[in-house]
């Protein structure tokens, strides 16, 4: 049975007090949604601790938007599973494509910080997409295809979640055709052996456009960037129309 899930990504946003203050706004006016859809927000490794207090007894999960694969070491910078499973992390963003563009992140490093996340616990949200001048050179199929076979090389399909961030919508309002997005998560199922993987949608998703994404039958849920740092968005997001 594949999970429905809403995931909001903070990035580099918000302070200590800003993430409760948003938590808060959001869960004051959460209204009941159906059990089935699982809330997940991946805040910054400095306000997890708050969050992780503030959401207890709540259905809204943890998560993280990054993961070393070593358990301790001299990694500066990094943070560990067993640090992230400390603060009540259940989730953690792997190779979005912010890491692997601007931080030098490969295949094989996210294919052990996948691993990581799930030797300590955690379920993983493996990112992949392509970029514009890939799409327009006609490589995205082969370039999604080739990201899945080096980041899940050894990994545990039964504890996954994979989202299809196409580069050039992230942040550009230039959301992804919600039948075009429907078709590459169907060739992303197409690769995996458990046909009961999650796979998500991210890329400019916002209030106006979340019903029709999730009503494609391959979309199984958002990645959500920008519309997840304002209580109100996140709430109609979360509060999808099916
Ligand atoms: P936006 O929703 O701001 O486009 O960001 C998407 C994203 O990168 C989520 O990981």
């Amino acid at each position: 049975m594949r999970k429905v899930i809403i995931a909001g990504n903070w990035k580099m946003y918000k302070t200590r007090a800003d993430a409760l203050d948003m938590l808060q706004n959001f869960l004051n006016h959460l209204e009941p949604i159906p059990e089935d859809r699982e809330i997940v927000i991946c805040a910054p490794f400095t306000a997890l601790e708050t969050l992780s207090s503030a959401l207890h007894g709540t259905r809204v999960r943890l998560g993280a938007q990054n993961i070393h694969w070593e358990a301790e070491g001299a990694y500066t910078g990094e943070i560990s599973g067993p640090m992230l499973v400390d603060l009540g992390v259940r989730y953690v963003i792997v190779g979005h494509s912010e890491r692997r563009q601007y931080f030098g992140e490969t295949d094989a490093t996210v294919n052990l910080r996948l691993r990581a996340a799930q030797r300590f616990g955690l379920t993983p949200i493996l990112c992949v997409g392509e970029s514009k001048q890939q799409r327009d050179a006609g490589e995205t199929e082969d370039l999604i295809c080739g990201q899945l076979k080096e980041d899940l090389q050894e990994v545990d399909q039964t504890n996954l979640v994979i989202a299809y961030e196409p580069i050039w919508a992230i942040g550009t309002g230039e959301t992804c055709e919600a039948v075009e997005a429907n078709r590459i998560i169907k060739l992303i199922r197409s690769q995996l052996t458990n046909p009961d993987v999650s796979i998500l949608y991210g890329g400019s998703v916002k209030p106006n456009n979340i019903d029709e994404i999730i009503a494609q039958p391959e979309i199984d849920g958002a990645l959500v960037g920008g519309a997840s740092l304002a209580p109100g968005d996140f709430l109609r997001l979360v509060d999808f129309q099916s």
